[in-house]
C-alpha cells in the first residue's frame, strides 16, 4: 500500500500545550500503523487574516497575495492524506490566529478546483470548560465545505483542560483522541484500498446563489 500521510495543525499559541498533547495523542496511533505525522504549531504565528480580494481567484496559482506560511501550508495539505485542524477554545471559538489561517488556505483550496476534495479530514479541540462543541463545529465547517471525509470518534472531539499538560488527566478525552485515530486511519486505508476500484464522483461546478434582488 501506499504511504499514507497526515499533517496535523495546532492553532494553539502554545507549542506544548493541551491542543499540542491532544495531537501527540493521535500521532501515537498513527505511528503504530507506520503513518507519518508532522504537527506544525500555527498559533504562535504572525498570520494575519483573509483581504478578500479575490486575488486568488484570479491568479487561479493555489496561492494567497499575503506572502507569509500559508501558502506552504496549503501544498502540505495538497500532498496530505489527512488533515486534522487542532484548536483550543478562545471565547467559545477557534483561537484567532488559526482562523486566520483556515480562512485563507480552505478558500484559496476552494477556489482553485477545491484541491481538498475528498482528503479525510478531522476537528480537534482543547478547551477549559465550556464553548468545545461550537469550536468543534466551527473547525468542522472548513471541511464540510470542501468535500472532504470525516472520521467520527465515540464522542465530539474535545479534550479538557486548563494549564498545558492537563488533559493528560482526562481519562475520557484521550479515548476520544485514541478512537478518532484509529478511525480516521480505517477511512484513510479504505480510501488507499478502493482509489483504484471505485470511480470518485464527478465533481460538479459550484452554483452560487447570492440572496440578493
Ligand atoms: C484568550 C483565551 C480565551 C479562552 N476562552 C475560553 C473559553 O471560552 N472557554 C473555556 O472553557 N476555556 C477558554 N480558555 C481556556 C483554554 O481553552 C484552555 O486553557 C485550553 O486547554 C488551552 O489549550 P492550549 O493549551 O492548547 O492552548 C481560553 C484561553 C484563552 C487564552
Amino acid at each position: 500500500m501506499n504511504i499514507i500521510k497526515v499533517i496535523a495543525f495546532n492553532g494553539s499559541p502554545k507549542s506544548e500545550g493541551n491542543t499540542y498533547h491532544a495531537l501527540k495523542i493521535m500521532q501515537n496511533e498513527f505511528e503504530k500503523e507506520e503513518i507519518e505525522v508532522e504537527i506544525i504549531q500555527v498559533g504562535n504565528k504572525k498570520i494575519r487574516g483573509c483581504l478578500a480580494c479575490n486575488e486568488c481567484v484570479k491568479s487561479q496559482d493555489e496561492r494567497c497575495i499575503i506572502d507569509d506560511e500559508v501558502n506552504g501550508w496549503i501544498q502540505k495539505m495538497k500532498n496530505a492524506d489527512g488533515i486534522i485542524l487542532g484548536s483550543p477554545v478562545h471565547y467559545a471559538a477557534i483561537a484567532g490566529t488559526m482562523k486566520s489561517f483556515l480562512d485563507r488556505a480552505f478558500y484559496v483550496a476552494s477556489v482553485n478546483g477545491m484541491i481538498f476534495r475528498h482528503k479525510v479530514g478531522a476537528p480537534v479541540v482543547a478547551v477549559r470548560r465550556s464553548g468545545g462543541l461550537p469550536t468543534f463545529n466551527q473547525l468542522s465547517n472548513y471541511l464540510n465545505y470542501s468535500e472532504m471525509m470525516i472520521p467520527t470518534s465515540n464522542y465530539w472531539n474535545v479534550i479538557h483542560g486548563t494549564s498545558p499538560g492537563d488533559a493528560l488527566k482526562d481519562k475520557e478525552g484521550k479515548q476520544i483522541m485514541r478512537v478518532l485515530a484509529k478511525n480516521m486511519v480505517y477511512l484513510m486505508k479504505l480510501k488507499k484500498a478502493g482509489e483504484n476500484e471505485v470511480e470518485a464522483p464527478e465533481q460538479e461546478k459550484k452554483e452560487f446563489m447570492n440572496f440578493i434582488r
